[in-house]
């Protein structure tokens, strides 16, 4: 009878850690939108709907290195609670978007001009690639290590993203690992090396002054 019940409470805990997961994502909100606290309802109206600040892309050149504009909750709060948000990329020729992972979102990339060499790590630690066309989408799964390159010589490219969150998070991988103080002999031993080697990729990453 003991074991009977005992069967039954783990299969309602695991049905319940089931559907956790399958919902795991932005919470879901009991208002229309989120106003936020320092703005009276009274004031809000088109404009708190409107986010103006990719307009910076408009007629300006391309940027020399890799550069992401986001429109995510952080620039446009409208966006808390309604689960998604945008990125645009852009890519001068030879640049790279480093490995990193979105802890909170799928990414869905649609190429706009250019081309681009993309690809995902997924938990079995199987790479999956591909090569990008103008015109073309790529999904990035929720919360894998993933990347792109721009390896047309003589061309920049731009892409759009899309993210299922409001605030998808970003980790570098480089940046995560390399420059936040992690000890060197933890990183030597981590990463098969020695101490050497390592400070000599904290250097290469360390900002720029
Ligand atoms: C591209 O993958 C980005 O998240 O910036
Ligand atoms: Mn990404």
């Amino acid at each position: 009878m003991a074991l009977t019940k005992l069967c039954f409470l783990l299969a309602v805990v695991a049905t319940f850690a089931a559907v956790q997961t399958a919902q795991a994502g932005d919470p879901d909100i009991l208002s229309d939108f989120v106003v936020p606290l320092n703005m009276s309802n009274g004031k809000i109206d088109g404009n708190f709907f409107t986010y103006t600040g990719m307009r910076v892309l408009v007629g300006s050149p391309y940027p020399s290195e890799f550069k992401v504009l986001k429109a995510s909750k952080a620039e446009f709060p409208a966006l808390d609670g309604q689960s998604v948000s945008y990125a645009v990329l852009q890519y001068p020729s030879g640049s790279v978007n480093p490995p990193h992972t979105h802890p909170r979102a799928a990414e869905l990339l649609f190429v706009i001009d250019g081309s681009l060499e993309v690809g995902f790590v997924d938990t079995t630690n199987k790479l999956y690639t591909q090569t990008l066309k103008l015109g073309d989408m790529f999904i990035f799964p929720k919360g894998l290590v993933h990347f792109q390159y721009n390896a047309d010589k003589d061309n920049h490219a731009m892409a759009v993203s899309a993210f299922g969150s409001a605030s998808a998070g970003t980790v570098s991988v480089p940046l995560s690992v390399f420059t936040t103080n992690i000890d060197d002999t933890i990183l030597a031993k981590a990463f098969k090396t020695d101490v050497a080697t390592i400070q000599k990729l904290k250097a290469g990453l360390a900002p720029k002054h």
